[in-house]
């Protein structure tokens, strides 16, 4: 190695050694005091320059942004505020960072700015933090899977059908759009597209998941998914990851206790792995909720909300259940409700799933057993309750300031019934002959579902728009870099 990482010298105690480290510059105070931060930890370490026996021209190069190889001396700091700092024997600016355009300023930048240079802001101090939680709790996501002896499964990201049959997908072609070929009835004929057929991105690996699932038993996906659903909102994108188990032989219960056990698993891991970019999100948090009014700041600092998110079960209620709370509720019989529930079978909008965390139970809760006609096909079908109203085995994990955070359900393992269902909701049966074969041959009662890795990453973080958890957000009008 030529040079030490930043996070190993301030952890050291050996004073007096000759060291080499490199970084970038973050300020540069009085000529003398260099701050550097090589992306290993979020401190920077203080490099004393002789600015008297250093080269005018070398010192005017020292600026905000520029990359430097320092040679110096590990010494026991004076100064207050660090341990441990370096003299500076010799440096070598290995990139020069104009200050009249570096973009980025010693000074809190708004996030709607960072964003628009979304390749820059790695280097600011919360979303180092950010994309060092992100990093851990896709790790700790492989390491609870692995721990348990699931299979990780990779499946495609170009598929020839729509797992979730809501039909928001983006199509995939190499046909040339200004000369289509047309078949005899004037449509556009797909015989003459790259794949011989009509592709798109994977809005899910859920249905190439319970293939393998019912070979292999327990299996999870973890890749990215594509909606091309106009949803400009703080909890959508249009390119997420998401993380999808499927265990054969598992019902319901198996499922939400999969999904309880896998949600506390990574927050803990992140608490424990992640302590110092955590602590610095908090304060980040506390600071940015000091300009809410009283009313709309959270009682909960963040460490407190993920401790207290570990320390009590999820509330487990039916649908139907919800309703009638919601029904009774405050904000509903006021019609502060922007959409008041009235009846049984209305899909819930955020604003009621918040109401029911936030406000009702404070605490995660799982929803099951949703009206069948607003969940997809795949979902296995209840008997009809004492009303005659139709539910589907689903379940939903809402949590406090995302909302829906993981969607999932028993599946129909029923051949029957699912052919039945798939009619009636106008899903293709010829083509998804590849899925159906699994209740064709040897079919088992099993279960999955979909965790959204960004929004758990918004939870753990205390972000607030989901672009600033993804590296290169992708959205409505908006695909830069
Ligand atoms: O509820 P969804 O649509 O479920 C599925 O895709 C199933 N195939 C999952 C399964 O059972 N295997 O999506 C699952 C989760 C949601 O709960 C949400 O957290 C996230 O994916 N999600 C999104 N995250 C960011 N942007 C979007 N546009 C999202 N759509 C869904
Ligand atoms: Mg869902």
């Amino acid at each position: 190695m030529t040079h030490t990482r930043i996070k190993e010298l301030l952890n050291s105690t050996d004073y007096g050694i000759d060291i080499t480290l490199k970084g970038w510059i973050k300020t540069f105070r009085n000529n003398q005091f260099l701050a550097i931060n090589d992306g290993s930890c979020l401190s920077n370490i203080q490099v004393v320059v002789d600015f008297e026996n250093t080269d005018e021209r070398l010192l005017k190069r020292l600026t905000t942004g520029a990359a430097v190889s320092i040679n110096g001396t590990l010494v026991e700091s004076l100064g207050k505020g660090q341990r441990i700092e370096v003299k500076a024997k010799e440096i070598a600016v290995l990139g020069d960072s104009d200050p009249e355009r570096f973009p980025l300023q010693p000074k809190k930048h708004s996030l709607e700015f960072l964003r628009e240079i979304a390749h820059l802001r790695f280097r600011t101090n919360t979303f180092n933090a950010v994309f060092k939680v992100r990093n851990a709790l896709a790790f700790a996501i492989h390491k609870f899977f692995n721990e348990k002896g699931f299979v990780y499964l990779h499946t495609p990201i170009i598929t020839g059908s729509d797992a979730e049959g809501a039909g928001e997908m983006f199509k995939v072609t190499t046909l040339d759009f200004e000369n289509l070929p047309r078949n005899e009835d004037g449509l556009i004929d797909y015989k003459e597209d790259f794949f011989g057929k009509q592709t798109n991105l994977t809005v899910s690996g859920q249905l190439e998941g319970e293939l393998a699932a019912m070979a292999l038993g327990n299996i999870y996906t973890f890749g990215p998914t594509f909606r091309a659903e106009n949803s400009n909102t703080t909890r959508h994108l249009a390119e997420f990851w998401m993380v999808e188990p499927e265990m054969a032989f598992y019902d319901l219960h198996d499922n939400m206790d999969l999904a309880e056990e896998l949600l506390k698993y990574v927050i803990r891991y992140a608490l424990d792995n992640c302590s110092e970019e955590i602590e610095f999100l908090k304060n980040r948090l506390t600071e940015e909720e000091k300009s809410k009014p009283q009313n709309e700041r959270s009682a909960l600092d963040l460490i407190d909300k993920l401790n207290f998110c570990l320390e009590h079960d999820f509330e487990r209620i039916t649908y139907s259940e919800a309703i009638e709370i919601l029904k009774r509720s405050k904000p509903n019989q006021k019609k502060q409700f922007k959409y008041v529930i009235d009846e049984w079978g209305t899909d819930l909008q955020s604003e009621h799933e918040r109401y029911l965390v936030e406000k009702h139970f404070k605490k995660p809760v799982i929803l099951t057993d949703y009206p069948a006609n607003i969940k997809a096909f795949y979902m296995r079908m209840n008997e009809p309750d004492e009303y005659g109203r139709k539910t589907v085995r689903a379940m939903d994990i809402l949590f406090p300031g995302i909302g829906e955070i993981v969607g999932g359900s028993q599946r129909e393992e029923r051949y029957d019934r699912l052919i039945a269902r798939m009619e009636e909701m106008h899903i293709p049966v010829d083509e998804m002959s590849w899925f159906l074969d699994t209740r064709r041959f040897g079919s088992a009662p099993h279960a999955g579902f979909g965790l959204g890795f960004e929004r758990l990453v918004l939870f753990v973080t205390g972000m607030t728009n989901i672009r600033d958890v993804i590296p290169f957000p992708r959205t409505p009008k908006s695909a830069a870099f």
